[in-house]
């Protein structure tokens, strides 16, 4: 039995989510909810480890070892951390979930579709996110945005074409989709975004709140 919600924020790197996310965080826990900020690759012991290696840019690998790792470490992010905290009520907001493994393992590498979803089937059934936020930007404002971090890694380090496809595949995702992935603009000015990601969590919101 599910009582909590998986809300999931999904973008190509340097899309700008993460100020967003922590607003979510806060928004949910104003309502008195109990709210876990996890993310992917990651979010327990192990799957922070398999984050390690798969960021690593010294680390090269196979595009299908790379998916089947992106899944392993779901699997127990699954296990140990987002069913347990929606069967007790609480809601998830995951840095990025499976849609990331169709577009960058499927559209950045081309990893066959039809592979991906026997592992997605594998690992998570028909379970899916109850609210996607994908933060749309074209390539050449997520490389400006990306400039100022820290060093590049083994993603980051991809070519433009490589963060055409991934965005590509988001929006072929989210036109899939539709009632799941509300697509932001995120090439607009930071206030402005925030107010779209304020109006869908606010209309999600209020499509659950009659039944708590
Ligand atoms: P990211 O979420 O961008 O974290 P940071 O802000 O710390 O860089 O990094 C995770 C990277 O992993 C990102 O480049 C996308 C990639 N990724 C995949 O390729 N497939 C997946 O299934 C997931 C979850 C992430």
């Amino acid at each position: 039995m599910q009582h909590g919600k998986l809300i999931t924020f999904e973008g190509i790197d340097g899309a700008g989510k993460s100020t967003h996310l922590a607003w979510l965080a806060s928004f949910l826990r104003d309502k008195g909810l109990e709210v876990i900020v996890t993310r992917e690759p990651g979010g327990t012991a192990l799957g922070e480890q398999l984050r390690q290696l798969l960021l690593d840019h010294r680390q090269a690998m196979h595009a299908e070892t790379e998916a089947l790792l992106m899944f392993a470490a779901r699997r127990e992010h699954l296990d140990k951390v987002i069913l347990p905290a929606l069967e007790r009520g609480a809601w998830v907001v995951s840095d990025r979930f499976t849609d990331a493994s169709f577009a960058y393992q499927g559209g950045g590498r081309g990893v066959p579709l039809a592979r991906l979803e026997i592992l997605e089937q594998w690992v998570q059934g028909n379970f899916s996110p109850d609210l996607t936020l994908y933060f749309d930007v074209p390539v050449t404002i997520s490389r400006q945005r990306l400039q100022s971090v820290r060093t590049a890694d083994r993603f980051e380090q991809e070519p433009d074409p490589f963060f055409e496809r991934v965005r590509q595949a988001y929006l072929q995702r989210a036109s899939q989709f539709p009632e799941r992935i509300r697509v932001v603009d995120s090439s607009l000015p930071l206030a402005e975004v925030k107010t779209a990601v304020a109006e869908i969590v606010e209309e999600f919101w209020s499509s659950y709140a009659p039944s708590r």
